[in-house]
């Protein structure tokens, strides 16, 4: 059997890591990597032939399927959208991207006979998306809560334990929880866009409004047990979301420590569903993708 062609946009925490596993495995062929600048040290060896720096070269290359993992959310959706006007399979973990229209370019992937999958974009390694898809096939649902960024979950343990915010910080991008700008997981922006995500999934659309809290330096001192809660309730048909710093109420919750995230979900009548994992991080991400990749090859 050949290999399956596949296309990497992103060679950072997420895409390196998917390089080394795809590029040691004879079942795929890595075509391309997309990148901004190829000359930056990287911590995994890739063959400097594949770099690019644009997406229409990406895809010129001619992928079957193409997985996503830039930074950048907008240059994210712009090429999901052209790998799905080919009629390619796509597996994104950037939720920035994906949360930006989940309806537009689940409707462009059926019109062109394409894939999306994005199991990676909310909860990392934790099954996030199917969990909630297993609720809502059993019947309507209510409402979510969950544990969404691995980041301030982290940060929210060593700040507790005495370390200075700035160190918190420097301990979470050193082990590759935080964002590019670590900005979007503080000030609650990388949460937001997973309760999208997950409000899309549960409910088929997503909230209007959505007040967040951020954690910084100047933060006023919490009660123990804090977390960032994100959470999507439908009151009455509409539906209310936030992303809060508070206590947590839920069991579930208090066992989770360091960069693990927990989801709660309601159903109408009351049924109760939850996961819960390592959210963040490398080898939990590139699992979360490498899951989609297999599923993609076999659709
Ligand atoms: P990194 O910052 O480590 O890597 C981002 C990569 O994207 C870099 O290789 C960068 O290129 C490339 N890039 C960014 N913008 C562009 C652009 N406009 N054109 C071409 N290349 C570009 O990020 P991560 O790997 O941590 O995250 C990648 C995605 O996965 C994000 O959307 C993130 O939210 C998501 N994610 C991350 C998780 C994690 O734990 N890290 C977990 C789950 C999802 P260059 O190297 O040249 O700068
Ligand atoms: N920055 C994100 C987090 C990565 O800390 O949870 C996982 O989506």
């Amino acid at each position: 059997d050949r290999p399956v062609r596949v296309a990497i946009a992103g060679c950072g925490v997420v895409g390196g890591g998917l390089y080394a596993r795809l590029s040691a495995d004879p079942r795929f062929q890595v075509v391309g990597v997309l990148v901004r600048d190829p000359a930056r040290p990287r911590d995994v060896a890739v063959d400097p032939a594949l770099l690019t720096t644009r997406a229409d070269d990406l895809l010129a290359r001619e992928p079957e399927i193409v997985l996503e993992a830039l930074s950048d959310g907008r240059a994210g959706h712009d090429l999901i959208v052209k790998a799905l006007e080919r009629g390619l399979r796509v597996a994104s973990a950037n939720k920035q991207a994906i949360s930006l229209d989940p309806a537009g370019l689940q409707a462009l992937a059926e019109r062109s006979g394409a894939r999306l999958a994005y199991s990676a974009a909310v909860g990392g390694g934790v099954a996030m998306i199917e969990t909630l898809r297993k609720a809502r096939e059993a019947g309507p649902i209510a409402g979510f809560e969950a544990v969404l960024n691995g980041t301030v979950n982290f940060m929210l343990d060593r700040l507790d334990q005495g370390a200075p915010f700035d160190q918190a910080l420097a301990e979470a991008r050193a082990a590759g929880f935080a964002e590019e700008d670590p900005s979007a997981d503080l000030e609650g922006h990388d949460s937001a866009a997973k309760v999208r995500l997950l409000a899309y999934e549960a409910f088929g659309r997503l909230p209007e409004h959505l007040p967040l809290d951020a954690l910084n330096a100047a933060s006023p001192p919490r009660e123990a047990g804090v977390r960032q809660i994100g959470a999507c309730r439908s009151i009455g048909g509409v539906l209310g979301a936030e992303v809060r710093l508070k206590p947590v109420e839920e069991p579930l919750f208090l066992a989770l420590h360091g960069e693990r995230n927990a989801l709660r979900v309601v159903g109408a009548d009351g049924r109760v569903w939850t996961c819960k994992g390592r959210g963040a991080g490398r080898h939990a991400t590139c699992e979360s993708v490498l899951a989609d990749l297999h599923d993609l090859v076999a659709a």
